[in-house]
């Protein structure tokens, strides 16, 4: 079905259009969209304004993880996320570690990179080096306008190197651009400052002896890459004390929790399942302080595959009875800029941290995954992971099969003591409408 004109349309006519083509003009199609809509109309216009096309809101729960001692200070994190067990789990990992010396985090580098792409067709590399040398002075001048209040916070542009790539494609280079944004996430300022000094590179090429020697901008962009914008986190107590809430003995559980953090190092499919679960917790945390997590996950991934395989964002160690669990990870956060000062849950979550700067902001996000990788660790190298996960999915089955507030009373107490798989749910959901008592 095709539309001309679509974002021009008012919200009402977008949605008009949408149901009469998709769903057969249906009242209920048109129903679900506007009970999404929030009554305060200022607040909706800001959520409308937020994309184009917008015709309603989509809910995702917000919670958070209480009992989080993180470099000797203890935060409620905030978390949005629509998986059943994630928060529970975060929020066990947290206290577990509560009474052992929390988590402590350090940032060890907070820069960020940008890259002007750009093809020069001359021969003599050596003097192209020299020029962009001699012209780095005017890349600082030239965008002084753009850095000025970036200056003032502390940042700006912290470095302009030429780089030579035309081994991987003919007379092809790069400025390699590197980036202090302070508390800004910075995507803008980076972007912004890059394009200037493609210009800058354009027009000084173009009235200096490399002049006729072709200069030709293919495009500017920062790298959401950041393997120097990093965090790293640790938790670490006596290997005996490791045993609370396990069946197992000390030695027993530290030794198949290290074997696991080891198949994960070694071992492409399980890695990229582990760190999934380092970032149900990350992404959560960037999504309520209304951060990029796309820019998140792609450079953790990317971090995961830096040795050349793609290999576990956590470690162990374990030394003189001490067990060490460590994650290190690149986290290109906000905390000014964005929407971070629109969205009123997004400042709510700024507020509940303390209005932390983007450093801190780092620190609390990434305890918050490696939180997340123990429960799931522990979980899976002793009761196994469905245990947990389908009892905090237990609720989303009964609310599938359209169970009542007694039933549902009834069931979850019925699965206390075993694991609620889906047929087994759906079995104890028919026995009571059917009249029958479910009986342990
Ligand atoms: C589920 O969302 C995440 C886990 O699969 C992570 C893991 O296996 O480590 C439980």
């Amino acid at each position: 079905m095709h539309v001309s004109g679509f974002s021009k349309l008012s919200k009402d006519d977008k949605i008009e259009w949408l149901v009469n083509h998709y769903f057969n003009g249906s009242e209920e199609a048109k129903t679900t969209l506007t009970s999404y809509w929030h009554q305060d109309q200022e607040l909706q216009k800001m959520h409308d304004e937020f994309i184009e096309n917008t015709l309603t809101n989509f809910y995702v729960p917000f919670g958070i993880a209480p009992n989080f001692l993180i470099n000797g200070k203890t935060y409620a994190v905030p978390m949005v996320i629509e998986e059943s067990s994630v928060v529970a789990a975060a929020s066990k990992s947290a206290n577990f570690w509560l009474d052992k010396g929390g988590f402590k985090a350090t940032v060890k580098s907070t820069i960020k990179m940008g890259h002007v792409h750009f093809i020069w067709n001359g021969s003599e590399k050596a003097q192209l080096r020299q020029f962009i040398a001699h012209i780095n002075p005017i890349f600082f001048e030239q965008t002084d306008a753009i850095t000025a209040n970036m200056q003032k916070r502390g940042g700006g542009i912290l470095s302009v190197n030429l780089i030579d790539k035309t081994h991987d494609i003919p007379n092809y280079y790069q400025l390699e651009v590197k980036f202090e944004t302070c508390d800004s996430m910075g995507a803008n300022f980076i972007n912004s400052c890059l394009e200037k000094l493609a210009e800058v590179l354009k027009n000084e090429i173009m009235t200096s002896d490399l002049a006729p020697n072709q200069v030709e901008i293919i495009m500017c962009i920062l790298s959401n890459y950041t393997p120097e914008c990093i965090v790293s986190v640790e938790v670490s107590c006596p290997v005996e004390k490791m045993v609370e809430g396990t069946q197992l003995s000390s030695k027993e559980f530290t030794e198949r929790f290290a074997l696991a953090v080891k198949i994960a190092e070694t071992q492409p499919y399980r890695a990229v399942t582990h760190n999934k679960g380092i970032m149900n917790g990350i992404d959560a945390v960037v999504l309520a302080t209304g951060n990029d997590f796309r820019a998140v996950e792609a450079s953790a991934h990317a971090y995961a595959s830096r040795n050349g395989t793609y290999s576990s964002l956590t470690h162990t160690q374990i030394s003189d009875g001490i067990f060490r669990f460590y994650l290190e990870i690149p986290l290109a956060l906000g905390t000014v800029g964005g929407i971070t000062g629109l969205h009123p849950l997004v400042k709510f979550s700024h507020q509940l941290l303390g209005n932390p700067s983007a450093e801190d902001l780092m620190i609390i996000t990434a305890s918050v995954g490696l939180a997340q990788n123990f429960s799931a660790l522990r979980s899976l190298t002793t009761t196994g992971i469905q245990q947990g996960h389908m009892k905090m999915h237990l609720l989303n089955i009964l609310n599938q099969l359209g169970a009542n507030e007694s039933e549902k009373q009834i069931i979850v107490k019925y699965f206390i003591t075993h694991t609620p798989h889906h047929a087994e749910v759906v079995e104890a959901f028919n026995s009571i409408r059917r009249g029958e008592k479910l009986i342990q």
